[in-house]
């Protein structure tokens, strides 16, 4: 097909558009201001079977095993609609490319773990602070400075933090132009990445 410099490299190239892809990913773990892949959005499904949808950090990516890392806190509602359903989707809009990522993936929680321990040891003395409030996560405050840190109770906020480990089986791709949308899909089958255009 036909290339043109009005559309992006990827335009009509799947191999381009899954490294792509993966590169904004990689890039994504970096806390560079206004880069979307750091901060997508993660959505789980309830116990009540409603979908719930929030942003999370990502912290660490690793192409070969198909994961994705963020970290979180026990309490939180998230890791109760994980625990009875480990399917999650996260979404990642960037406005640069002006690309749409979508990811399906099942996550497994470590807490208090090898994976868990290391990437605790690793995180700066600020961020643990975040796990070391006394209520939950979502409980009700009759005032916003009623959220108090007792570290003494919780390990520092160890005993809170649970590192996240999405593992993708489906990746999906989004680019709207005037003069032709484009749509892609990346499925992990028998091994491998089946790859294949979808209409937009
Ligand atoms: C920019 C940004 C980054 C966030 N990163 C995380 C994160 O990495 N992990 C996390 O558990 N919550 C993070 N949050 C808070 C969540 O979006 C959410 O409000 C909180 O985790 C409670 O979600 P839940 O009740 O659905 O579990 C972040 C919020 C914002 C605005």
């Amino acid at each position: 097909m036909q290339q043109n410099s009005e559309f992006p490299e990827e335009y009509n190239n799947l191999n381009l558009i899954f490294e792509k892809i993966w590169s904004i990913l990689e890039t994504g773990i970096k806390p560079i201001s206004n880069n979307p892949a750091h901060t997508p959005a993660l959505a789980t499904i309830d116990n009540n079977n409603l979908p719930q949808i929030r942003s999370v950090v990502l912290r660490s990516v690793n192409r070969p095993k198909r994961e994705i890392w963020f970290h979180s806190d026990i309490r939180s509602s998230k890791i109760s609609d994980l625990s009875n359903n480990k399917n999650a989707s996260f979404l990642i809009y960037d406005p640069k490319n002006k690309f749409q990522i979508r990811l399906l993936t099942t996550i497994k929680m470590h807490h208090n773990d090898p994976k868990s321990s290391k990437a605790w040891n690793n995180l700066k003395p600020m961020s643990k602070i975040c796990y070391q409030v006394s209520q939950a996560p979502g409980t009700q405050l009759s005032d916003p400075l009623k959220a108090i840190n007792t570290p003494e109770i919780n390990n520092e906020g160890r005993d809170n933090f649970v590192v996240l480990v999405a593992k993708i089986i489906e990746l999906e791709w989004l680019y709207l132009h005037h003069k032709g949308h484009r749509r892609a899909r990346f499925n992990w089958l028998n091994n491998n990445w089946d790859s294949g255009w979808i209409t937009p």
